[in-house]
């Protein structure tokens, strides 16, 4: 009997539980320089041993990244933030009040930072965050160093909410995914330089500007602050394959019509971000919701959000996800 050859199947990522032995596997791989998908509060990260310049490379070459971005450094507590960076008065206080959450705050580098200079771009700087996650604040316990992690898709695509995001984008450029559930906020995390005379939103995200700014006072545009950095921001990212048109009243032909708040009479929302017009609901649902609609169709038309709380980030990554 002749056997036709069978192609070899590709490797998949294995999408791993929460269990201490899971963990124990994850942190074994990342201590051994791997790369290692996990859940966060905002989307899933790729995360390797920030202190490993192999291990942050290996993060680059699995995204397709086109350039050496600088990556937010994860932490499992203040303390071990205060080990990497100089942290004002104001930084702590934001630290306390924000963390764990979506909030990254990029201070100056210590002298004594142990992370890799790749992890940095070579920048003065260091942008941390301790992520809302039990699952992935054990790991990075368990690992004992801070984890270098960007969102888990490819180079420009939309960012992942659900392991199985990670598993259709990376499946077969990593090993391991943890799976945490679905991702609670849905957007990154909101990027601050709190300076001495000036705080700069680097990004908008999870956290909400009017939050922050009870804090530090007015936050400015990077463009306003000279000598801050802020890499990374490309026009088009967070997009799908699908044109969008933003601010549509209504679906035009051949367009799936994507909602936010009760649609106008006679339009058909094909899915909606939020029928009761919540932002957080509306930020939850954006990524999963523009890929599910991105199967199906090549257009898709997005209702107005109001750009308060939360909507100056869903707008942020419509605008960047509609640019060509
Ligand atoms: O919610 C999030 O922030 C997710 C999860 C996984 O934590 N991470 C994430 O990482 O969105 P990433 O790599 O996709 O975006 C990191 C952003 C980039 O725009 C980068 O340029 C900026 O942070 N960044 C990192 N370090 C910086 C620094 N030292 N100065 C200025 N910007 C920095
Ligand atoms: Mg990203």
């Amino acid at each position: 009997m002749t056997r036709t050859p069978q192609p070899c199947p590709a490797e998949r990522a294995e999408i791993i539980g929460e269990t201490p032995a899971d963990i124990a596997r994850a942190a074994r791989l990342i201590l051994a320089g791997g790369i290692v998908g996990v859940p966060t509060e905002t989307v899933y990260g790729l995360a390797a041993d920030a202190t490993s310049g192999a291990a942050v490379a290996a993060i680059f070459t699995a995204k397709g990244r086109p350039s050496f971005n600088p990556l937010i450094c994860h932490v499992a507590d203040l303390a071990m933030a205060e080990t990497l960076a100089e942290f004002s008065p104001l930084a702590q206080r934001l630290a306390e009040r924000f963390w764990p959450g979506p909030l990254t705050l990029v201070l100056p580098r210590r002298p004594d930072c142990p992370v890799s200079e790749l992890a940095t771009a070579g920048l003065p700087s260091i942008a941390l965050r301790q992520p809302k996650h039990e699952a992935t604040l054990r790991l990075i316990r368990e690992v004992g160093r801070p984890l270098a992690a960007p969102s888990a898709n490819l180079s420009e695509q939309l960012s992942p909410t659900r392991a199985a995001h990670v598993a259709a984008g990376l499946g077969d450029r990593i090993r391991l995914i943890i799976d945490g559930g679905a991702c609670e906020a849905g957007l990154e995390s909101t990027i601050i330089a709190p300076g001495e005379t000036v705080a700069v939103m680097l990004r908008p995200g999870a956290a909400a500007r009017q939050d922050i700014e009870l804090f530090t006072g007015p936050l400015s545009a990077p463009e306003a602050a000279s000598g801050v950095l802020a890499p990374g921001m490309l026009k088009r990212h967070y997009a799908p394959r699908a044109r969008l048109r933003l601010d549509a009243e209504h679906a035009e032909e051949g367009e799936a019509f994507l909602g936010f708040g009760p649609p106008p009479a006679g339009v058909t929302a094909r899915l909606n971000l939020s029928a009761r017009g919540d932002a957080a609901e509306a930020a939850a649902n954006l990524f999963a919701m523009l890929r599910t609609l991105d199967l199906s169709h090549d257009r898709i038309a997005v209702a107005p959000v109001p750009e308060v709380g939360l909507g100056e980030a869903i707008n942020d990554r419509l605008r960047r996800g509609a640019a060509l």
